[in-house]
């Protein structure tokens, strides 16, 4: 299997064997990385690492992944950036593309504008570019997921049940990506998948459909509830997590000042604050299978999304999945960069 020069923005872009092969790479890389091993398959190749928003686990896994492979990372910020003046994604696409061997972007906060950068990026850069988080998907975090969740179970997830459910945070309003990502991977990946969120955190239309499309296709269930009691009953796999109000997150696209901005984001936190009760516990915890495990993309707001005693618990697995960021990184460097002359 070849994927040298293809983008990687969605996993729904990609067939089930083309994920299988990243997850072979990737496990491949892990063993060696453990083993001390240098893989030196991107030698002197550039990635640019441009982030719209905040990040630990991604930037250091994009980074240390780069260096690991022999390449190099330049971290990059709009505000550092002529993106600041108003530069378009074809030009900084078609530039960045001319300099450098692969384009990795966040553009994650503002729904409907993130995957459309992205996407317009890639349509003039002769790279591939790479999601590090979108309004949409958030594909490198879903494919460490899938690729932890294997390693745990040993293999075959097909038939697992894995609960997707909305939760308390004060921090702030956490993009839709992650749930959108794993609604649309797991039931891709044959898991049956439920959903839970109060009303009013509805997902995007769009990966709702994908969803519902693969888990017919999968032959799984794909459903939905108003309820964390109801999602996790005999759940395998529990991934609460926040995201915020979809309707409110959407002003800001139309926003003109940061100042209406802010104003934007206190109303999405006070819709969240209704729903303080939506919080991962131990008796919560009790309602899945014994043997299930806890997952969160990570960062979580301890004491809001889940109690310290699950996440720090005999049935978390979060570290092992942040580790699993670092090598599911490596494995779409190492399969989509290339040198030049391109083919
Ligand atoms: N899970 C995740 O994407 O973490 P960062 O926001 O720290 O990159």
């Amino acid at each position: 299997m070849n994927l040298k020069g293809r983008d990687y923005i969605e996993t729904q872009d990609f067939s089930a064997d083309e994920i299988d092969f990243l997850l072979s790479k990737a496990t491949e890389l892990k063993a060696a990385f453990h083993r001390g091993e240098h893989r030196i398959e991107l030698p002197h190749q550039t990635v640019y690492l441009l982030f719209f928003d905040k990040s630990t686990r991604t930037r250091n896994a994009f980074e240390a992944g780069a260096t690991q492979l022999g390449a190099h990372a330049h971290f990059l910020e709009p505000s550092s950036l002529q993106i600041s003046h108003g530069e378009t994604a074809k030009d900084t696409g078609i530039i960045l593309g001319q300099m450098g061997h692969g384009i990795a972007i966040r553009h994650d906060l503002i729904p409907e504008v993130g995957n459309r950068y992205l996407r317009e990026v890639a349509e003039h850069a002769e790279v591939p570019v790479i999601n590090m988080q979108c309004d949409i998907d958030h594909p490198t975090q879903t494919l460490a997921d899938l690729m932890t969740i294997r390693e745990h179970f040993g293999g075959d997830v097909r038939g697992k049940k894995i609960a997707v459910s909305w939760a308390y945070a004060p921090s702030y309003a956490k993009p839709l990506s992650v749930p959108q990502g794993l609604i649309t991977l797991m039931t891709r990946m044959g898991l049956n998948v439920t959903l839970a969120h109060p009303p009013g955190f509805d997902l995007m239309k769009r990966p709702m459909e994908f969803a519902q499309a693969n888990a017919k296709e999968a032959g799984v269930n794909f459903e939905v509830v108003d309820n964390m009691d109801d999602a996790f009953a005999d759940a395998d796999i529990v991934y609460p997590k926040s995201w915020g109000a979809y309707d409110l997150m959407l002003q800001k696209r139309d926003a003109t000042s940061s100042k209406q901005i802010d104003a934007i984001e206190q109303d999405c936190l006070k819709l969240n604050a209704n729903h303080k009760e939506w919080i991962c516990d131990e008796k919560l915890m009790k309602r899945a299978k014994s043997d299930a495990i806890y997952m969160h993309c990570l960062p979580a707001d301890r004491g809001s999304e889940v109690t310290d005693a699950v996440i720090d618990g005999p049935q978390s697995i979060v570290f092992q999945e942040a580790e699993n960021r670092l090598h599911t990184a490596k494995a779409i460097m190492a399969c989509t960069m290339r040198e030049r002359p391109f083919k």
